[in-house]
């Protein structure tokens, strides 16, 4: 909830939890109050009934399409990077729609309520935990030329600040400001928890582990765009993609590092080239080595949990279901009504 001066305010996420289908419908649903929404994108179309908007909006969580009316008196535009004040309508079938009363710049949206942004816009809460972790794990790389790459691209004074502002994607799996090092970082935590267990152990590089689940995505800094943080494809992200944008940026550094191993530099750049797992899904090559093996799995782990993660948050807090999910080709199990006595 979003404190005001006097009152509060539900965020989408809440909105979306607080729904119940038996009454199917909710209008200014938490206490009658408005909600605030970050407007992402915003489209003007000719509706029979005049024009209105076809917008996508949402909070920290989640982001959703949905419709702006415009047509009666002293109802707003949507401004895409501002945050509306508006009555909404939710309905299971045609989805949220807005009718905006106010809107706010960020910095008036923070000024009116301190904090209230972290709420609002797709930003994790923790980069600056994220950095201390990234600068750890890096020290924990006893191979000299990949804790020197690591360093040089992503370390305290790396060349790659991006790499802390990316999102790890447009929609999917930790579409945040910040959630690329986030992603990467969660990927080297599992892909060392595998190594710590595996019975492979002695055969596995763990500095090779951890370098390339740092850098796997590092591309994926220059895919996106983050303006009014709505996370589209750059020129460059269409052109080329994040893996082919990865190798070239991890590659082009090795070359500054003098006498940097040919067939380590390989062996990193197979990982980065091989994550995706399969050719249909992006990659030129397949897993050829146990390391890359491990890192496509966790990658694969990673992205699908907090897709998860995110369409739970979406769900009715009742609902035993979550909406239909392309990623998962079905509706996931949230679990929500189970009590000890069922389990
Ligand atoms: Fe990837
Ligand atoms: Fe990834």
């Amino acid at each position: 909830m979003i404190k005001g001066k006097h009152d509060e305010y539900p965020t989408l996420s809440e909105i979306l939890q607080a729904f119940n289908s038996l009454f199917n419908k909710v209008e200014n649903f938490l206490n009658s109050k408005q909600g605030f929404f970050f407007i992402f994108s915003a489209k003007k179309t000719e509706g029979s009934r005049g024009p209105y908007y076809d917008c996508t909006l949402g909070d920290s969580k989640k982001r959703v399409e949905a419709k702006v009316w415009i047509s009666e008196p002293g109802l707003l535009e949507p401004r895409p990077g501002y945050i509306a004040l508006a009555d909404y309508l939710y309905d299971e079938k045609f989805g949220i729609s807005l009718k905006i009363k106010k809107n706010f710049s960020i910095e008036e949206m923070e000024a009116y309520s301190a904090g209230s942004t972290a709420q609002l816009l797709p930003i994790i809460p923790d980069i600056e935990k994220v950095k201390a972790e990234v600068s750890e794990m890096i020290e924990t790389v006893e191979n000299a030329f990949l804790r020197k790459l690591l360093e040089r691209l992503i370390g305290n004074n790396g060349s790659c600040g991006e790499f802390f502002e990316a999102p790890a994607a447009k929609v999917y799996h930790h579409a945040l400001i910040g959630g690329l090092a986030k992603h990467s970082l969660n990927v080297a935590k599992y892909a060392l928890a595998i190594y710590e267990i595996s019975p492979s152990k002695d055969s596995i590089d763990r500095n090779l582990i951890v370098a390339a689940s740092l850098l796997h995505d590092l591309g994926k800094m220059k895919t996106y765009s983050r303006d009014d943080y709505s996370f589209d494809y750059t020129d460059i992200g269409q052109l080329e993609d994040h893996i082919a944008i990865g190798v070239r940026l991890i590659d082009r550094e090795i070359g500054a590092i003098d006498g940097f191993p040919e067939l380590l530099a390989s062996e990193l750049l197979h990982i980065v080239l091989s994550h995706h797992g399969e050719l249909q899904f992006g990659s030129p090559v397949a897993p050829k080595t146990r390391e890359a093996l491990i890192i496509h799995h966790c990658d694969n782990l990673d992205a699908k949990l907090d897709h998860f993660d995110s369409l739970v948050s979406g769900t009715p807090s009742g609902d035993l279901w979550t909406e239909f999910s392309r990623m998962f080709q079905g509706r996931l199990y949230t679990g929500n009504l189970r009590t000890d006595k069922d389990s």
